[in-house]
Order: C-alpha cells, then sequence, then structure tokens
C-alpha cells in the first residue's frame, strides 16, 4: 500500500549560522518494499553536530549533501511493511542514514536491529548510541584516566560531554567541566558530579583553568576545537593528554580542519593530541553498552535528553542545538 512520506531538505547552501529557512519539508509517496527491503515509520530522529559540516561545502567526513536531496542522520524507526525474512513488521530498528525523515525504504542489511532491551528506544541515538559511544571512546580508548587525575570537558551539559563527565568522575578523576550557561554549569557540577565548571561565554577560560589547575591539566576531552583547544594546549601539564572529539566552534565556518596557532607547545610540554573517531568502537559497541548499563545500575550516570516535537520542528531545533539551548541528548519525536 503506497506510504505517504514527508523528508528535510536544503534549498540554500548556508553561509555562517544556519537560517530556519535554509530548510524545507518537501512530501512523496512511497511504494511497497521491493524483495529483501523494509518499510520503516521512523519514530526518533538524532540531532548531530557533524551534519552541519554535511550542510556545508566543507562536507567532512560524511560529504555535502546536494539541496533538494533528503539530508542524512541516524533514525530509530518501526518496520511497517516488509520483504525481507531478517526484519519482520514490527522490528524496532536502528538507521545511520534514514534521519530527516518520517519514512523510509530501505534494504533490511543497512539497517541494525534493536535488541529487545528495557528503557527507551531513542538511547540507542544516545546514551547507548553515536554520543555515548564517542564519550566512551575518548575517554577509555584514548585519555585512559588514572585516579587523581584533572580531567577537563568543554560542551559538558552536551550528550558527549555529559557522559565524559560522569564517566570519569567514576574512573576517580578530577573533573572540570565547561559549558556555555550558568544553569548548564550547575547542572555538570550538581546531577553530573564535576568538580567545578567554568562558564566560556562569561568567565575567562584560560585565568580559571590556571587558577583550577595550577599544575596544568593532565586529560583535556575537546569538543569544541578552534580558540579553546588553542588554551587548552596552553593549559596542559608536560605529558598531558588531549582526546580531539569535535570542532564545534568551526563548523559555521570555512576550514573546521584548520590547526591550532600553538601546536608547537605541545613538543615543548610533550603533550599528546589524539584524534579520535566513533565508528573505530562500533565493533565493541554491545560491551561499551554493558559498561554504560552497569554505569546507570550503579546510580553512576544520569542520561538527559531535550526533545523536540515533531518533524517540521528539526530544522529549528537543530539550529537551537548549535547554539547551546539543548541540555544532554537533542532527539525529534515524530
Ligand atoms: N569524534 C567523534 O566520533 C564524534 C562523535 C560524536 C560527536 N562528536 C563531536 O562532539 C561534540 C559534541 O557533540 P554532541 O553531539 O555531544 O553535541 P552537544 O554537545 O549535545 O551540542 C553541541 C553543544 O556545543 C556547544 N557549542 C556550540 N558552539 C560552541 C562554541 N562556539 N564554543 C563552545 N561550545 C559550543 C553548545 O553548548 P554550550 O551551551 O555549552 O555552548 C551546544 O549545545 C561535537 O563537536 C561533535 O562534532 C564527535
Amino acid at each position: 500500500m503506497p506510504q505517504n512520506a514527508r523528508h528535510i531538505v536544503l534549498v540554500r547552501r548556508p553561509k555562517g549560522a544556519l537560517r530556519s529557512d535554509d530548510f524545507a519539508v518537501r512530501t512523496g509517496v512511497l511504494g511497497d518494499p521491493a524483495a529483501g527491503e523494509v518499510l520503516v515509520r521512523n519514530l526518533w530522529l538524532s540531532l548531530d553536530p557533524y551534519m552541519r559540516l554535511t550542510m556545508s561545502e566543507q562536507g567532512g567526513l560524511h560529504g555535502t549533501v546536494p539541496l533538494e536531496t533528503a539530508l542524512p542522520g541516524s533514525s530509530v524507526g518501526e518496520v511497517i511493511a516488509s520483504a525481507s525474512d531478517d526484519l519482520p513488521v514490527g522490528s524496532m530498528v536502528v538507521s545511520r542514514t534514514y534521519g530527516w525523515r518520517d519514512h523510509y525504504l530501505a534494504p533490511a542489511h543497512e539497517l541494525l536491529p534493536l535488541p529487545a532491551a528495557p528503557g527507551p528506544i531513542q538511547r540507542y541515538l544516545g546514551l547507548y548510541g553515536l554520543t555515548g559511544i564517542t564519550a566512551w571512546g575518548g575517554l577509555f580508548g584514548v585519555l585512559k584516566p588514572q585516579p587523581g587525575e584533572t580531567l577537563f570537558v568543554n560542551a559538558a551539559a552536551g550528550a558527549v560531554g555529559m557522559v565524559v563527565v560522569q564517566l570519569a568522575k567514576r574512573a576517580g578523576a578530577r573533573v572540570i567541566a565547561s559549558a556555555g550557561s550558568d544553569a548548564k554549569c550547575a547542572w555538570t557540577t550538581e546531577v553530573l558530579g564535576a568538580d567545578h565548571a567554568i562558564n566560556y561565554r562569561s568567565e575567562d577560560l584560560a585565568a580559571r583553568l590556571a587558577e583550577l589547575a595550577p599544575e596544568g591539566l593532565a586529560m583535556a576531552f575537546d569538543n569544541v576545537g578552534g580558540e579553546q583547544l588553542e588554551i587548552l594546549i596552553d593549559a596542559m601539564a608536560p605529558r598531558g593528554r588531549i582526546a580531539l572529539c569535535g570542532a564545534i566552534a568551526l563548523y559555521d565556518g570555512a576550514n573546521y580542519r584548520a590547526g591550532p596557532g600553538n601546536l608547537f607547545a605541545t613538543v615543548e610540554k610533550h603533550v599528546s593530541i589524539t584524534g579520535f573517531n566513533a565508528g573505530f568502537y562500533f565493533a565493541d559497541a554491545p560491551r561499551i553498552i554493558a559498561e554504560l548499563a552497569a554505569a546507570e545500575a550503579e546510580g553512576a550516570l544520569v542520561d538527559e535528553e531535550t526533545i523536540v516535537e515533531g518533524l517540521e520542528a528539526m530544522p529549528q531545533g537543530f539550529i537551537d542545538m548549535m547554539a547551546g539551548a539543548s541540555r544532554g541528548k537533542m532527539l525529534v519525536r515524530v
């Protein structure tokens, strides 16, 4: 039976900060699934900063999305028609590419069936999905915190950052968090357990780091890049380790790959900078998710979501997330 479907496209190539009229909702009709395919109704759509790069000429790892083409992204949905024995009607699936739309047809082998686990299914886009695995990978795959060491993390009230704060505390580190409002900073200390928080918009980040870690930072988990990365390089202790996770401060600009101007300070202080990509940890996802679930069961891991209602609200939701309006993982409920 034909299915009416809606998806979001870009109508112009955004320059600088996004505007809601850079986007439009388009409608279409999907036919029945062909052999090996399924028809999926999306229930949850993920909002992730890397999407800003796919919208620009920068492209990033995932390339530039042409105008008037459904935007890619992750989603969780339910199979509502199936021509595949692997995914019968009623199966819940995660897709890494069929976000920004309410329905889609896809080959069953492109989708990940969700385990019949307790808890909200949208977590497979956040804590048990990309952002939780990213936090785990940067922390335990790269930084390897030792008890008593000081770790700094920015965008600490966001999807990746909130998990980093809590897992680092559980590993015995002293955590200095940074976020863009006093309310977010208070949340990182009072709820997530950070030892200190710095509002980078109203405080001098370099001066506060010098005050809170006069001996220098043993570790930094950098979600922001740009000027903040330069400040972190200067704030590192000798033999300090930086995990380079993202550079959201540069995603609206012309070159998100631009390096820090003070790179040679890493030579002088024997500081390591390791970039990492969550994709390198996907094969370990079941083990990582089991660890996150164990931390949660101990009461050491709070999950937080900011939810936007409806596909039409997704573009503004994305703009708001990039500007700092969300706390925890931002999701769209379709
Ligand atoms: N390496 C990987 O595999 C991987 C995977 C996933 C995500 N990432 C990266 O991880 C970072 C966080 O992603 P997320 O999904 O957890 O997003 P998020 O932190 O939930 O949302 C982004 C936050 O970044 C902060 N921000 C935006 N512009 C900023 C600026 N100019 N300076 C400082 N902070 C700024 C805002 O919070 P404030 O209110 O605090 O400003 C905003 O809410 C991003 O850089 C993303 O690209 C990397």
